[in-house]
């Protein structure tokens, strides 16, 4: 299992408020590289699998309509250390209570509308990779 790579998507929100620019310039100026990219939107059932681990949870159907409402950006991310990196980098999951600087705590409104997903292991870096892309489509 490599640990250099992890995967991302900026939220329907951030591709609302037109910050797929600003927030593409933290995750390059923080050392990551771009190893593959798409705009691409989740249909109700692409998100209920990604997010299947969540679906016992009072937020999964508000969950589900956020993330399908429009557009994504999905990206493949490297660097050494990514998923870990990458976590520190994006903030806590409420941008409330994410640090200064955080991609979270500058483009996020809410707990529910966080801006962006970060993969949380190696092997969930892996899955959800290959859940939205072809091997030929990662360099
Ligand atoms: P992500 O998977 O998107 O990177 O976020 P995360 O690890 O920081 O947070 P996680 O616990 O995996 O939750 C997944 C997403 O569900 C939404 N959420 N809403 N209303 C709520 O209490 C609540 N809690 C979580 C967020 O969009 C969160 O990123
Ligand atoms: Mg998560």
């Amino acid at each position: 299992m490599r640990t250099d790579r992890t995967f991302t998507m900026l939220k329907p929100d951030s591709v609302e408020k037109g910050n797929i620019g600003p927030i593409l310039e933290k995750i390059s100026s923080a050392g990551f590289k771009i190893v593959a990219m798409k705009l691409t939107q989740m249909t109700t059932a692409d998100a209920e699998a990604f997010y299947a681990i969540h679906s016992e949870r009072p937020f999964f159907g508000e969950l589900v309509s956020y993330m399908t409402r429009g557009p994504i950006v999905a990206a493949v991310l490297e660097k050494d250390n990514a998923v870990s990196d990458f976590r520190t980098l994006i903030g806590a999951t409420n941008p409330a209570e994410a640090a200064d600087g955080t991609i979270r705590k500058m483009f996020a409104d809410s707990i529910s509308e966080n801006a962006v997903h970060g993969s949380d292991s190696d092997q969930n870096a892996e899955i959800e990779s290959q859940f939205h892309f072809a091997g030929r489509e990662i360099f």
